[in-house]
C-alpha cells in the first residue's frame, strides 16, 4: 500500500498516537500535515509514556523518516523541547524532517489567541490557546513567517516587522478592552509608568529576531524539501502514513464550526499538507474511541452529565494530553461516525478504549437524532441550529464486565464486546480492523 492516511473519525484524542506507532511498524515514513501543538499524541511503550504535540508517532522506531509537512504550523520553542526531551529520553531524532514551508507559530499568535478567547468571554470556542488561529489567519493573509524565514536574517526582519505592526494594534485595542472591563467590574486599574500601555517585552522586534534566528540554527539540519520526500519514497512503493491530528468534527470546513480548529483534519487535507497527490493515498483509516469524548466548548449531541459519564473520566483517564482539561464524555454517534466516514472515505476503523466501558452496561450508541420540532435526523445536519438542539436517540446493547485488558483476539473478547464492535461496523458500513483494550502498544486485537 502507497499512502496510508489515519484520521481521527470524533472530536480528538481517539488514540490516534497509538494507532500511527503500531501502523507504523510497516512503514518507511510518517508525516504529519495538519495542525500545531494543539494536537497531544500520546504513545506508551514498554511502560514509558510520550506525548508528542508536533512530532510524529513513528520517532520511536530509529529507521523510520518522521516528516512535519508543509501544512503544520510550528511553534519553534515547542519543537525544540519535544526534540530535547527525547534526546534525554535516548531517542534519536536524526530521521526528523521539517518542511521549509510550514508556518511558525510567533509570540504574538498565542497572545492573540488568548487575548481572542478572553474577549469572546461566554462565546469562546476554549482553545488550547496554542497561537493555532492567529497563525493560519496570517498564512491566509500572507503574513506568515515560514521555517525557511528562520535561515535570512534579513528577511526575517523585513517579515516579521511586516507582520507585527498589525498585531500590535490589536493587542493594544484588546488590552485597552481589558482595562474597561475590569474598571467595570469595580477592580482597581494599574497605573502604567509611562501613562500609557506598557511595551510587552514578549513583542520586541529585535529581541523576537535574535531568538528566531538561534532556533534557525538549531533546526537547520531538520529542514528539507519534505514534499520530495515523500515522492521518493512513494514512486518507490514505500508506505507512508500521513498522521492527522486533530479530528474530523473539528474540522474548519466540515465541522461543527465555529467551534472547530483552524485547520482541515479530513484525510483529503493530507494532500495538500504533505503536498503529494489524491491518488497517492491508497487506504483511509479512521480513529474513534468506544464512546466520544470533546474537549472546549461546541455541540455534543451524545454527551453524558450523569454518574455514566463521570465513570467514563475516571476509566478512561479523560484530561487533556495538551492542556489537561477534562474532557466531556458521552455514548458512541454512530451519526456522526458515519459522516465521518463518508467526509473522509473511510475504509477502515481502528476502535480505542473498548477496555473503559466495562462495567457501563447496557452499552448505547446513538443511531438518529431528534430536532427540537419532532423530526428524525438520520444524517449529520449541517444547519449549525439543528445540531445545537438535536437530541440523539439510542440503541442500547448488552455490556460486558470482564477486564478486556490482556485479549489479543477476538475470540478472547466477551460477546458483548464482539456484538458492540459488529453493530459498529454494520452501522458506518465500514470493517473494524483493529481494537484498542487498553493504552499500551500491544493492548489490541486484531479483527478477522
Ligand atoms: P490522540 O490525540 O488521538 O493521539 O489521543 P490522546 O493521546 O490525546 O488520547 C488518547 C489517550 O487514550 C491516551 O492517554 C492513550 O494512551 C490512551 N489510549 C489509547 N488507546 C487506548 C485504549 O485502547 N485503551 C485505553 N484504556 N487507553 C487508550
Ligand atoms: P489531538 O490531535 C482534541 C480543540 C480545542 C478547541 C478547538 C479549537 O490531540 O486529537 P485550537 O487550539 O485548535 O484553535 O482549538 O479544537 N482541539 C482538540 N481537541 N484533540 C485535539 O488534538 C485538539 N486540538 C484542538 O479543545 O475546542
Ligand atoms: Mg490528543
Amino acid at each position: 500500500m502507497p499512502g496510508l492516511v489515519i484520521v481521527g473519525a470524533q472530536w480528538g484524542d481517539e488514540g490516534k498516537g497509538k494507532i500511527v506507532d503500531l501502523l507504523a511498524a510497516g512503514a518507511t515514513t510518517i508525516v504529519r500535515f495538519q495542525g500545531g501543538n494543539n494536537a497531544g499524541h500520546t504513545i506508551v511503550r514498554d511502560g514509558e509514556e510520550f506525548k508528542f504535540h508536533l512530532i510524529p508517532s513513528g520517532i520511536l522506531y530509529e529507521d523510520k523518516t518522521c516528516v512535519i509537512g508543509n501544512g503544520v504550523v510550528v511553534d519553534p520553542r515547542v519543537l525544540l523541547g519535544e526534540i530535547d526531551g527525547l534526546r534525554r529520553a535516548g531517542v534519536g531524532v536524526g530521521n526528523l524532517r521539517l518542511s521549509a514551508n510550514a508556518h511558525l507559530i510567533m509570540p504574538y499568535h498565542v497572545l492573540l489567541d488568548t487575548a481572542g478567547e478572553t474577549k469572546l468571554g461566554k462565546l469562546s470556542i476554549g482553545t488550547t490557546r496554542r497561537g493555532i488561529g492567529p497563525c493560519y489567519a496570517d498564512k491566509a493573509l500572507r503574513l506568515g513567517i515560514r521555517v525557511q524565514d528562520l535561515l535570512d536574517e534579513k528577511i526575517l526582519r523585513t517579515k516579521i516587522r511586516a507582520a507585527l505592526e498589525p498585531k500590535q494594534q490589536a493587542l493594544r485595542e484588546l488590552s485597552v478592552l481589558r482595562r474597561k472591563r475590569r474598571k467595570e467590574a469595580g477592580e482597581e486599574a494599574k497605573p502604567l509608568p509611562n501613562g500609557g500601555e506598557e511595551p510587552d517585552p514578549r513583542l520586541d522586534l529585535h529581541g523576537m529576531v535574535e531568538e528566531h534566528i538561534s532556533f534557525g540554527h538549531r533546526l537547520e539540519p531538520h529542514i528539507a524539501d519534505t514534499a520530495k520526500l515523500c515522492w521518493d519514497a512513494l514512486d518507490n512503493d514505500e508506505t507512508v502514513i500521513f498522521e492527522g491530528a486533530q479530528a474530523t468534527l473539528l474540522d474548519l470546513d466540515h465541522g461543527t464550526y465555529p467551534f472547530v480548529t483552524s485547520s482541515n483534519p479530513i484525510a483529503g487535507a493530507a494532500t495538500v499538507g504533505a503536498g503529494i497527490g489524491p491518488t497517492d493515498i491508497g487506504e483511509v483509516w479512521g480513529v474513534a474511541k468506544a464512546y466520544a469524548t470533546r474537549v472546549g466548548a461546541g455541540p455534543f449531541p451524545t454527551e453524558l452529565h450523569d454518574e455514566v459519564g463521570e465513570r467514563m473520566v475516571d476509566q478512561g483517564h479523560e484530561f487533556g494530553t495538551t492542556t489537561g482539561r477534562r474532557r466531556r464524555c458521552g455514548w458512541m454517534d454512530l451519526v456522526a461516525l458515519r459522516y465521518a466516514v463518508r467526509l473522509n472515505r473511510l475504509d477502515a476503523l481502528a476502535i480505542t478504549k473498548l477496555d473503559v466501558l466495562r462495567g457501563l452496561g447496557p452499552l448505547r450508541v446513538a443511531v438518529r437524532y431528534r430536532s427540537k420540532e419532532g423530526a428524525v435526523l438520520d444524517s449529520f445536519p449541517y444547519h449549525q441550529s439543528i445540531l445545537h438542539s438535536a437530541t440523539p436517540e439510542y440503541e442500547e446493547l448488552p455490556g460486558f464486565d470482564e477486564d478486556i485488558g490482556d485479549c489479543r483476539k477476538p475470540a478472547d473478547l466477551p460477546q458483548a464486546a464482539r456484538d458492540f464492535l459488529a453493530y459498529v461496523a454494520e452501522f458506518a458500513g465500514v470493517p473494524v480492523k483493529l481494537v484498542g483494550v487498553g493504552p499500551a502498544r500491544d493492548q489490541v486485537v486484531w479483527m478477522d
